[in-house]
């Protein structure tokens, strides 16, 4: 039986506070829209502190969608706290996420409070939380920068004062998936089951969604993670990327999500026309690229049998098509069933010269457009129909 692993969607918490990302609460509800219908089991719509338009966002989508969980991030203060609650009052679903830092470095150079203080503070925060909602989340901010005693014991003491879910981040994309992993396993034995253990990731040394997995076999059960990793600096984990994975190594990752993949493109397409820039092109599952081929050897393989070169089925993560791209590593092959898919039945000898006029061409350009194609076919057949007429 696969283990059932909560996706915490914080697209519009940390993805949205990212540069470039900001949204309107319009666009935020659209997003919600898109979130709600890939089914993400938790919706964190914002840091009602932070802003008025946060604020209203988090109320706005928890309204809209009321049989959804909806999130509000507070740091662990009574005013924060509050603000949050205040938002999440109408909500059927409402969760209270509070957080504070925890490592040696953020509580000497930011917080400027001892290890007594901050565990103090965040008992304080989620008992003030619990007297709001009965879902409250506990993240303790630059977890894997902690010493691991001090962390075992704010997360048993936020547990016994209510929390829910204990969140271990890495805030600052800093740990490798072995240590990540050792360092939940020990956290997800320390709380047996008074808890769910989660995970949030940043990419600063491209590791998120490796560190999401390992914690994952090591007994999270929730993964906080953003459409097309948007977040702070280099991001947070990919959803698509930890959803697909699952999805494709069920042998080695048997744990199932409620993600609906179709909408996963979607969801991505849609996220990009809201913020000012979309996925590279070769973004795992939903980059331009993700199911473009261009090699010969390649582009033969996968006409033969699309599993040659695809591990993933594009119409599963809801891609309309697999995309050939003519370019001068492209083979005769893929040239073959593009003049035919643009219309043109080209004999043996007119295929030759189209492919030579291609690759001169190819060899100068990033690649052939299908209009460039058409134009040569078109070009050959009438250099034919003149000969013959001749
Ligand atoms: O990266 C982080 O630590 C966070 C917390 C607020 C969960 O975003
Ligand atoms: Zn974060």
């Amino acid at each position: 039986m696969a283990e059932r692993i909560y996706i915490f969607d914080t697209t519009l918490r940390d993805g949205e506070q990212s540069p470039g990302c900001s949204m309107t609460v319009p666009e935020k509800l659209k997003m919600a829209a898109k979130l709600v219908d890939l089914g993400v089991d938790i919706l964190e719509a914002g840091f009602p502190i932070a802003s008025d338009g946060d604020f209203e966002a988090v109320g706005a989508v928890a309204r809209e969608f009321p049989w959804v969980n909806v999130a509000a991030l507070a740091r662990s203060n009574k005013m924060d706290v509050e603000r949050a609650a205040q938002s999440l009052k109408n909500a059927k679903r409402p969760r209270i996420h509070t957080f504070i830092a925890t490592s040696d470095i953020h509580l000497k150079h930011k917080l400027k409070k001892s290890r007594q203080q901050v565990l103090d503070e965040a008992v304080a925060a989620v008992t003030l939380a619990r007297s709001y909602v009965d879902d409250v989340e506990f993240s303790a901010e630059d977890a894997t920068r902690t010493d691991w005693d001090y962390l075992e014991e704010v997360s048993k003491a936020v547990v016994a004062a209510g929390a829910r879910t204990v969140n271990l981040p890495d805030t600052v994309g800093f740990s490798v998936p072995d240590e990540y992993g050792a360092m939940i396993g020990r956290m997800v034995k320390a709380l047996g089951n008074t808890a769910i253990v989660s995970v949030h990731c940043h990419d600063d040394l491209g590791l998120a969604v490796a560190n999401s997995l390992a914690a994952v076999q090591n007994g999270a059960r929730q993964i906080e993670c953003t459409i097309n990793g948007i977040g702070e600096r280099a991001g947070n984990a990919a959803l698509e990327e930890i959803v697909m994975a699952f999805n494709t190594r069920r042998d080695r990752l048997p744990y199932e999500t409620k993600i609906v993949t179709e909408h996963l493109f979607p969801a991505s397409q849609l996220l990009t026309s809201i913020i000012t820039f979309g996925p590279q092109p070769n973004k795992a599952i939903v980059g331009e690229n993700a199911f473009a081929h261009e090699a010969g050897i390649h582009q033969d393989g996968f006409l033969k049998e699309r599993t040659t070169y695809e591990i993933i089925d594009p119409h599963s993560v809801g891609v309309p098509e697999s995309k050939l791209i003519l370019g001068k590593h492209s083979g005769r092959h893929a040239l073959t069933k593009r003049c035919e898919d643009l219309g043109f039945l080209l004999n043996r000898e007119q295929l030759d010269i189209v492919y030579q006029r291609f690759t001169t061409m190819a060899d100068r350009k990033k690649g052939m457009r299908n209009d460039e194609i058409s134009a040569l076919a078109r070009e050959v057949l009438e250099d034919s129909k003149a000969a013959r007429a001749s």
